[in-house]
């Protein structure tokens, strides 16, 4: 079993050299996270905080920084990066708290924070913070689901998008009727508008173009 699973062999590895470098020993436990990279494709720097039950399945491409910190029953994915943003020094790495499921290929950059029970889609880029007991997924990252409950909003309800544009015909149309009723108060005569030149706003017709 042990032979065939590289990420308990990545895992078991990892423990020896965070001991080590807990103990001061240097250069070994760089070698050690060394040769289980080229043996599994699970690269555990042997400086990050790794909690009790972690599943790596199927292990190839893993990456998992010098900061980042992993709380208990976590599981990781395939490709999945707990990575820095860039060259910072100091914390760069993410926090990931207990109980949370990484899918395939999922980035996640910066000192950012993961909340427990947390749920990332496969080939998410997730560079904010994450609330606990969510869903995330997309590039980049956002809630889709928060305590089981879909978030509502243009992020999920696209076909109901905000239109600025109307938006601001609307302010302006209201505008002119405010002074057209104005300049009558005040004993003038608004311009008059032939009726040819104006088409009154309605809905397209047809099938919903969003309906796929
Ligand atoms: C995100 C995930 C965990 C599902 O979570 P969930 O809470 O059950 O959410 P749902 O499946 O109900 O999806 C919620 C919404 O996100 C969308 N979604 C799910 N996964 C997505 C992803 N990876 N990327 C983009 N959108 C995704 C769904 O289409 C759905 O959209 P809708 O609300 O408009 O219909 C799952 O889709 C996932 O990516 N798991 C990783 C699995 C994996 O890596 N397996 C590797 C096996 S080798």
């Amino acid at each position: 079993m042990l032979a065939t699973w590289p990420g308990v062999q990545a895992l078991l590895a990892h423990r020896v050299a965070s001991e080590l470098h807990g103990a001061g020993v240097p250069l070994l436990p760089r070698a050690i996270a060394y040769v289980a990279r080229v043996l599994t494709g699970i690269e555990i720097h042997h400086a990050a905080q790794v909690g009790e039950g972690l599943f790596i399945d199927h292990g190839a491409g893993v990456v998992i920084g010098e900061t980042a910190v992993i709380g208990d029953g976590v599981t990781l994915y395939q490709g999945v990066t707990l990575g820095g943003t860039g060259f910072e020094t100091g914390k760069r790495h993410p926090t990931v708290q207990n109980n949370v499921t990484i899918g395939s290929g999922a980035k996640l950059l910066g000192p950012i924070e993961i909340g427990h029970g947390a749920k990332v889609g496969a080939n998410s880029v997730v560079v904010r913070d994450v609330p606990p007991n969510s869903t995330v997924v997309g590039v980049p990252g956002h809630p889709v689901r928060i305590d089981g409950r879909r978030v509502e909003g243009p992020d999920t309800d696209w076909i109901h998008l905000p239109d600025p544009v109307a938006d601001a015909m609307r302010t302006l149309s209201a505008r002119v009727a405010e002074l057209e009723r104005m300049v009558t108060e005040l004993g003038g005569t608004p311009p008059a508008v032939e009726p040819e030149n104006v088409h009154a706003l309605r809905p397209v017709r047809g099938r919903n173009p969003a309906g796929g």
